[in-house]
């Protein structure tokens, strides 16, 4: 007995090592204060680039108020699945209002994205006889859906269009699942939407769009990556897109045709086996909701402080990668460098997540740049002034 748990435990020791050796070693950081472009962590104070809070609305008092409007109307959880009697009528509201945000026919909430990705693809894509394309650099959520499938699996090279349109040439599929991010999470670029929906439409396929980093960032009225190119609300489009992150509070949802979304209801597993969100969420969800869309100056003023960064990096000897978006990544290569960099630009009081493989391919280790509405000018300036000290 004693001499299996040995070996167990020195097989994990073993590849913990090996982890801290490729220097892959993840940390967490203890924020002492809300998400903010000033935290406290772990004691010190810190100017950060590295939330997801893009529009500043984690911290909106709005909708912090209607979070314990909706704790005092609701209660504090749901009890239930959605299925079971879990489905509150602060959940519908919000989808309704979704569904009319986005122009799709329904839409579906989900606790998180993460579940909302699990839903999609292998739902749609659940036998033998069905394929997937997916982009090579999806977000790990997609991948993972894309693995829970038993479909067969098809990866393109990043943005890669002809490459794409040869697969689906010669597959003889079912049912075909073409998967992308709209806005690549670690690159920050956008995928080639239009072209993505033309070939779902010749080849008769589903796309299934994660607008995570878009959906309140772009098009008019924040209605995100779609809406940014000129596409609409089309029943052979699946659009999920989480809440964490513009919209500041939690979950996500994916909207669909009418069809399509009661089939996911049906059928989905992370949608049936699951808690449904604390109702409070969706209240307040709700509120960000209509905050995200009247507030353009959040969005106006974001795009400058894109600019300004642009701008201000063009002469270091590090790469910006091409990204209109908020996500602004700074390419390093090798693990020790980003990491190093982390570390000199923490010491000056800034935090930009360094982001490593697996996250990223081998070799592309880089700074996340994130940039917030909640952020000022004068915090890019700072941020500006000590990459080029570094340099
Ligand atoms: C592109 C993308 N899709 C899905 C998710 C998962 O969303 P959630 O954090 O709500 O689980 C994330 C990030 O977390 C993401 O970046």
């Amino acid at each position: 007995m004693k001499d299996t748990q040995h070996t167990r435990e020195s097989l994990l020791s073993a590849r913990l090592r090996q982890l801290a050796d490729a220097g892959l070693t993840r940390q967490r950081r203890r924020l002492d204060s809300p998400s903010d472009p000033r935290v406290i962590v772990e004691g010190q104070t810190l100017l950060a680039f590295a939330s997801n809070d893009y529009l500043g609305l984690a911290a909106h008092p709005d909708i912090i108020e209607a979070l314990a409007q909706g704790a005092r109307d609701w209660g504090a959880g749901s009890g239930a699945s959605h299925l079971v009697s879990g489905h509150l009528k602060a959940h519908e509201t919000l989808e309704a209002r979704l569904a009319e945000f986005t122009g799709f026919d329904r839409c579906l909430l989900f606790s998180t994205g993460y579940l909302a990705n699990l839903a999609v693809t292998p739902t749609l894509a659940a036998g033998r006889d069905d394929a997937v394309f997916a982009d090579r650099l999806n977000h790990a959520s997609l991948i993972d859906a894309a693995r829970l499938s038993r479909a067969r699996q098809y990866r393109y090279p990043h943005g890669d269009m002809a490459a794409l349109e040869r697969l689906l040439e010669r597959s003889a599929a079912k049912t075909r699942v073409i998967v992308s991010d709209a806005v690549f999470s670690m690159d920050g670029d956008l995928a080639p939407l239009s072209v993505l929906f033309r070939l779902a439409e010749r080849f008769d396929a589903w796309l299934v769009i994660d607008d995570a980093h878009g959906f309140g960032v772009l098009g008019q009225e924040g209605r995100g990556s779609l809406a940014h190119c000129g596409i609409g609300p089309d029943p052979r489009i699946l659009l999920m897109a989480t809440l964490g992150k513009a919209a500041g509070t939690g979950g996500a949802f994916v909207a669909g045709s009418a069809l399509a979304i009661e089939y996911l209801l049906q059928k989905a597993r992370s949608y049936i086996f699951t808690t449904a969100q604390p109702p409070a969420i969706a209240v307040a969800t709700t509120k960000s909701l209509e905050i995200l869309q009247k507030d353009e100056a959040r969005r106006v003023h974001l795009r400058a402080l894109i600019r300004q960064l642009r701008a201000g990096c063009a002469a270091l000897p590090w790469r910006l990668l091409p990204s209109e978006t908020a996500i602004q990544p700074l390419m390093l290569g090798e693990n020790d460098k980003a990491l190093a960099l982390m570390r000199q630009l923490w010491r000056r009081g800034l935090w930009v997540a360094a982001i490593r493989p697996p996250t990223v391919p081998p070799g592309t280790a880089r700074l996340r740049i994130s940039l917030s509405a909640a952020h000022s000018e004068d915090d890019v300036a700072k941020l500006i002034a000590a990459l080029r000290e570094l340099a």
